[in-house]
């Protein structure tokens, strides 16, 4: 097409109104909140970027396929519809439906993975590092070299560092039960992982005799960006391109929460020379998440999943998803906000510690960036910096900092229109130029664990 804008790939059939609330209103919001935004009521949000898992919007023939859903307790038709599916796109015999990602991860470390084990990976998402840490495992991330410049526009950030693997497989103390890699890698800004990059990962996995595994909960974006981006993959299909990824792995992991379309559900699918393994977990599966033809899903999700999964590899929306982050992210690099470049497929990270150099990040400068952005416009963000990662210390000093000081703001998959996004645009350039008169957080009250969630806050100086 000849003109310059993408426009969305869709119309609206049912809208859900927005809330529109005071500069007040949200003062006293946040207040409530205790200076967290997991503490607000979503009717206090006016554009929810919080997450972009399970905040999607269905397509008609999901909610179609909704009504044919079938809740037989054993042998639903709708688990043969998902089942196939999933086949066809992964190539993987052994389908296991799971309520959302972290039950798959539960139950796949639970059976392959043991005390004492290392599970490389080019970044474990939270909850992934959670559940092999819980079976006394160590979680080893191992992000290729060009990631840890924010600011590079490397095409492949999220790529394993290829020598690193090599040095820990060939490690005779260390005991590798599985390898593991993240497409796109979420925790690493959402970057791609090329096909080369998996070929080789693939090829030391051979040698060693160790199965790959997929955490592929954003599988369709990281095609479309190896077609946009790798050498040799222009013109390729989204589709034929993940087709060719899932076939390199022995399995996979997906929350389908993301590129599922679904506003809940899982997976785990295991290629067939895994049929042990895959015999164990679908015991495991049974105790917690129910039998293996439903997996703690109703038969109605199985069937949007399938419709969703099928929708998703659709190079219209790719383009248009893609393109959203993009733009975003030039607003805000247009406003003198730095961001995690390039964008990602899924959200914009904005670097509140480049922002915000007169904060320490003791400070939090990222939660003060992600309370700004809401109680200037009602954008919710989330801090991905030292409120998140930051380490408590036995002295009583200030916490141990994060690599990095981040607010990400991550696009629901079809939800909201380009309108919405210039308007972030606008509350991030409104925050931005007065982003001096910005001061930091202390938390008063915080758990043990991931304090991120539930931790109240107070805004320095206010007392
Ligand atoms: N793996 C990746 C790469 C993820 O991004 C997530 C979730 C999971 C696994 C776990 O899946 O939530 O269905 O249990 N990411 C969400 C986020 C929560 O906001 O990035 P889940």
């Amino acid at each position: 097409m000849p003109y310059r804008t993408i426009i969305e790939p869709f119309r609206i059939k049912s809208v859900e109104p927005l809330r529109f609330t005071t500069g007040e209103e949200r003062a006293a919001a946040l207040a409530a909140a205790g200076w967290n935004l997991f503490g607000l009521r979503s009717d206090d949000v006016i554009i929810d970027l919080l997450t972009d898992s399970g905040t999607g919007a269905m397509s008609s023939e999901q909610w179609a396929a909704v009504m044919r859903g079938d809740e037989s307790y054993a042998g639903s038709r709708s688990f043969e519809r998902f089942q196939d599916v999933v086949r066809d796109l992964t190539g993987y015999d052994h389908v296991i439906p799971t309520h959302q990602g972290r039950a798959s991860e539960r139950i796949l470390f639970g059976e392959a993975v043991t005390a004492g084990d290392v599970v490389p990976n080019n970044t474990h998402f939270d909850t992934t590092r959670a559940n092999v840490e819980v079976q006394g495992a160590v979680a080893l991330d191992l992000p290729c070299a060009a990631a840890a410049d924010l600011q590079s526009d490397a095409p492949f950030k999220g790529d394993v560092d290829v020598d690193g693997l090599a040095r820990v497989l060939a490690d005779p103390s260390t005991k590798v039960p599985l390898v593991l890699v993240t497409v796109t890698n979420n925790s690493g800004g959402g970057q791609p992982v090329s096909l080369a990059n998996l070929r080789a990962v693939r090829a030391l996995c051979d040698r060693h005799g160790v199965p790959l595994l997929l955490d592929a909960a954003r599988f369709a974006e990281n095609a479309w960006f190896i077609v946009l981006r790798e050498e040799g993959q222009h013109g390729r299909t989204p589709r034929a391109v993940a087709e060719e990824v899932f076939r390199l792995a022995d399995g996979c992991l997906i929350s389908l929460k993301k590129d599922g379309f679904g506003n809940i559900g899982g997976l785990l699918a295991l290629h067939g020379r895994l049929g042990d393994l895959a015999a164990r977990c679908r015991s495991s599966l049974i105790l917690t998440e129910g039998f293996p033809t439903y997996g703690g899903l109703a038969g109605r999700d199985l069937e949007a999943l399938a419709q969703g999964l099928l929708e998703v590899t659709d190079p219209d929306y790719l383009r248009y998803r893609v393109r959203t982050a993009a733009y975003l992210a030039e607003k805000a690099e247009a406003a003198g906000v730095p961001t995690v470049r390039p964008p990602g497929g899924h959200a914009v990270y904005l670097d509140a510690g480049a922002l915000l150099p007169h904060i320490p990040p003791h400070e939090l400068p990222a939660q003060a960036l992600a309370c700004a952005l809401y109680l200037e416009g009602g954008v919710r963000g989330v801090e991905i910096g030292t409120f998140m990662f930051g380490r408590v210390r036995d002295d009583g000093g200030p916490d141990d900092p994060a690599p990095n000081e981040l607010v990400r703001l991550a696009l629901p998959r079809r939800v909201y229109t380009q309108s919405h996004v210039d308007y972030v645009g606008e509350v991030i350039s409104a925050v931005a130029a007065r982003s001096r008169s910005l001061r930091g957080y202390r938390i008063v009250e915080q758990p043990r664990w991931l304090r991120h969630f539930s931790a109240r806050l107070e805004p320095l100086g206010s007392r």
